[in-house]
């Protein structure tokens, strides 16, 4: 019997906007069946910056009792979503950060095979949200995942920014956003990720990605920030 697809929703958001998109994808998910970890990325910000924000204050204390992301969450999960604000044009510094952690699951091939999805959010809609999911991709073709697009798969896609790379939210200055026709978006490429999750949990059932995987000798350990006893 195959086992439920696992998804992980792995995002960073400082005053919340890519927070409840992030929720919105989970839900989409857990509707199609999936087991879902939704976890959000440890804050490195200086608390004096942030007590600067009043909205990236309330964010921290809202999600302070939520689990954090760790490198189990991608070892475990069948697909994953990324999720970040875009920060000038890019990924978020404290997403990157997490997904820089996980040279020895890459070593290991163990992120090779699996499906990943990204969304964003930025003030601006022409301020960058495809080069942040284009940026935030490029890491996980180095990993081997099957790149999932949100494409123009379903009508709703155009009342939603019309952006067929991943969920986008133009949040203008506003924090308590996103607007329901992004929120519905971004549940249905939670829905979507789901499905193909459960593509790849059943293959993976049947071990048909067992192939010998080449070892990355020609990386020195130390560069991927793992111990010797790895490579
Ligand atoms: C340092 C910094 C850089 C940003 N860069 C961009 C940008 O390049 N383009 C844009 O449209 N918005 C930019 N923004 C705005 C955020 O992407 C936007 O407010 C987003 O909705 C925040 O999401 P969050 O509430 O999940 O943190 C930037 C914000 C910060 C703090």
């Amino acid at each position: 019997m195959t086992r439920p697809a696992r998804v992980a929703v792995i995002y960073y958001s400082a005053t919340g906007n890519v927070h409840r998109l992030a929720h919105a994808l989970a839900e989409g998910a857990e509707t199609e069946g999936a087991d879902v970890r939704l976890r959000h990325v440890e804050e490195f910000a200086s608390e004096m910056l942030i007590s600067q924000n009043q909205y990236w204050g309330r964010h921290r204390a809202e999600v302070e009792d939520e689990p954090v992301a760790t490198l189990d969450d991608l070892d475990w999960a069948d697909g994953v979503a990324f999720g970040t604000p875009t920060r000038f044009g890019n990924v978020a510094a404290q997403l990157k950060q997490f997904m820089d952690q996980a040279g020895r699951l890459w070593q290991e091939g163990k992120l090779a095979d699996r499906v990943g999805t990204a969304f964003t959010a930025s003030m601006t809609a022409h301020g960058g949200q495809e080069s942040t999911i284009l940026s935030l991709n490029n890491t996980l073709y180095h990993w081997g995942m099957v790149i999932l697009p949100l494409g123009y798969t379903v009508s709703e896609v155009f009342a939603a920014g019309g952006n067929p790379y991943g969920t986008s939210y133009t949040s203008g200055k506003t924090v308590d956003g996103p607007d329901t026709k992004t929120l519905a978006v971004a549940r249905y490429q939670g829905q979507r990720l789901a499905r193909y999750a459960a593509v790849i949990a059943a293959a993976r059932g049947e071990d048909a990605f067992r192939v010998r995987r080449p070892r990355p000798e020609s990386f020195h350990a130390a560069a991927l920030g793992v111990s010797d006893d790895a490579t």
